[in-house]
């Protein structure tokens, strides 16, 4: 007579019974793909930082976007690289800028076959390289509201699905909606940055974006890690404001702040994937320390888990590419 009943090891005993039993199921339609789009034409070039990352013209992003779809990729995130910078960040809403000339030659080619989602923020567009414009030395938040405001439009008026604020700046979800409703681009989503930390991980992606702050840091623009409750704030106020959907980032080293925002709305949850999280799995990848298909599964699986329904990830081409899931 055996005395041991319980036995979890019975719910792994092999492939088919683990799957049958698996308590998260990743899925790539729940992925997005950042891509980077340079000015000119006839440019493409590989991110030293970021494996396997490119930044392009708008007409090979068009290319890109082609062959990605050919693989299933058909959701994804622009952020531009201006060529020039100034005070007043206006390179952000320049209708003939480079990201919505790269968004304009998108949905030409492919309407609505794909989901285009672009970035509004000032970072890559002020002299300052700061999340809005100067004031005495100082971020001001209110100055850099209609200049955001006036980015989503100009993007949503390219044809962009869907906008993302990544700012941080009080108020800007509630000024974006207001302005893409007056234009009658009520149907565009925002996907509102709700809880941004100032973070160490974004380091490949400043090289990429060439969107470094000159002076200072972005501390007193993004969340302080040490912060949790500050996420459900902002989660409520990104909410009132009208965000469609709210997004943590990074992911990886924020994973109970993750949990946290998915109890604490109805509206789905996206995590941010980060550059510095995709670098770490190529470096340690790259130098034969862990394979890259488990670690990318175990990251985007752990992110999952913890309640977000959509990530945002530079792995999500390879993962079709190469069918990891
Ligand atoms: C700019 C922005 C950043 C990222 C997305 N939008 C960098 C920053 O805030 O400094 C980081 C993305 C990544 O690291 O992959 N507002
Ligand atoms: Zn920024």
């Amino acid at each position: 007579m055996n005395e041991l009943r319980l036995r979890p090891r019975r719910l792994r005993q092999s492939r088919i019974v683990r799957d049958l039993v698996a308590e998260t199921r990743l899925h790539p339609d729940g992925l997005i793909q950042p891509y980077f789009v340079l000015p000119g034409a006839g440019i493409r070039e590989e991110l030293s930082g970021m494996p396997g990352i490119l930044r392009e013209s708008p007409d090979r992003l068009v290319e890109s976007v082609e062959a990605d779809l050919s693989l299933g990729l058909n959701r994804i995130m622009l952020f531009g690289v201006p060529e020039a910078k100034n005070a007043k960040a206006s390179g952000a809403v320049d209708p003939q800028g480079t990201v919505p000339k790269a968004i304009r030659l998108i949905k030409d080619a492919f309407g609505k076959d794909v989901f285009v989602a672009c970035d509004v923020c000032l970072c890559a567009y002020t002299d300052s390289g700061h999340c809005g414009v100067m004031n005495d030395g100082r971020v001001a938040n209110d100055e850099s509201l209609p200049i955001l405001a006036e980015m989503a439009r100009v993007s949503a008026a390219a044809g962009a699905d869907c906008v993302a604020p990544s700012d941080m700046m009080d108020g800007r979800v509630g000024v974006i909606r207001d302005t893409l409703d007056a234009h009658g681009f009520t149907d565009t989503i925002i996907l509102a940055y709700t809880a941004k930390y100032a973070s160490a991980y974004y380091g490949p992606f400043r090289e990429a974006a060439e969107s470094a702050p000159g002076e200072g840091d972005r501390r007193p623009d993004q969340m302080d890690f040490r912060n949790r409750l500050e996420a459900r704030r902002e989660v409520d106020l990104d909410e009132m404001e009208g965000a469609d959907i709210v997004m943590v980032k990074p992911a990886l080293a924020y994973l109970d702040v993750i949990s946290e925002v998915r109890a604490a709305t109805e509206l789905p949850v996206a995590a941010y994937n980060v550059s510095g999280e995709y670098a770490s799995a190529k470096l340690l990848a790259r130098e034969g320390l862990a394979p890259e298909r488990d670690l990318v599964v175990e990251n985007l699986t752990a992110i999952t888990r913890a309640g977000a329904s959509i990530i945002l990830t530079y792995h999500l081409r390879d993962i079709l590419r190469h069918r990891w899931l």
